[in-house]
């Protein structure tokens, strides 16, 4: 799958990509990130992306024909989707991170100054994209984490296809805890079930868990979905019996 970048400061970019899992999916050939810088779309002596507001106002936009021109000619077929990264726009989430990755191409225009022009929005993209409710100084970092999200869900780029599974949010629940070496540590001690071998008591305590930690750090999660009649069964064990005290 491939991810084309527009924005006005290609050197932020250059670096986020060099490190980690995104970078063994680049040198494998199952991701490709391309940046592209804005002010090569540009015309006239002084490339000029950016105007003055109509009406009056503080700050700049940025004009419409760069970005016509740009996403023009990066965009490969009528598949690839193009967005433009803006705080207006739907909040990206896991669900639309998987919708992503089934696209063969994936433009992310960055937004910066204080809008750009609504024609873009209107006429040129499939929609805008938030990754959360505050204000950035451009959509450059959120193109980063928006490509992080959604290189995950290619095929192949995390080596264990089960770890994507088992991701908060894949399943619409925030992850079990876990736990690794020493047994215990300043006298707190791992849950005794996880050296159990018992991999069915195993799996049936992280859903317990998982069930646990969502409900009491993101109950909108739970209430968003379709529970199923387990997932109802333990969520009603909790509140006939209160928390358990196991260590967590
Ligand atoms: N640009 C500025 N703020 C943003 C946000 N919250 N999400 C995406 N792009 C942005």
């Amino acid at each position: 799958m491939r991810f084309d970048i527009i924005t006005i400061f290609p050197e932020l970019l250059a670096s986020v990509f060099s490190g980690g899992v995104v970078k063994k999916a680049l040198e494998k050939k199952q991701l490709e990130v391309w940046v592209h810088d804005l002010r090569d779309f540009a015309h006239g002596r002084h490339r000029q992306v950016d105007d003055r507001p109509f009406g009056g106002g503080e700050g700049m936009v940025f004009k419409p024909e760069p970005i016509f021109e740009a996403v023009e000619s990066i965009r490969q077929s009528s598949q690839s989707l193009v967005y433009l990264l803006s705080p207006q726009g739907v909040r990206f989430d896991s669900g639309l991170a998987q919708r992503l990755a089934c696209a063969p191409q994936v433009v992310l225009i960055c937004g910066r100054y204080e809008g750009v022009d609504e024609r873009v929005s209107r006429n040129l993209v499939d929609g805008e994209l938030s990754i959360g409710d505050y204000v950035l100084t451009g959509g450059e970092p959120a193109a980063w984490v928006v490509i992080d999200a959604v290189a995950r869900f290619v095929p192949g780029v995390v080596g264990k296809e089960g770890s994507v599974r088992q991701d908060s949010f894949y399943s619409g629940l925030l992850d079990h805890p876990h736990y690794t070496r020493p047994r215990s540590f300043r006298g707190m001690k791992v849950p005794k079930v996880l050296f159990s071998g018992d991999h069915a008591k195993i799996r049936a305590w992280r859903r317990k868990k998982a069930l646990e930690k969502t409900l009491a750090l993101r109950p909108d999660l739970l209430e968003r979905q379709k529970l199923t009649a387990e997932n109802k069964k333990i969520l009603g064990s909790f509140t006939k019996k209160g928390k358990d005290n196991e260590p967590h």
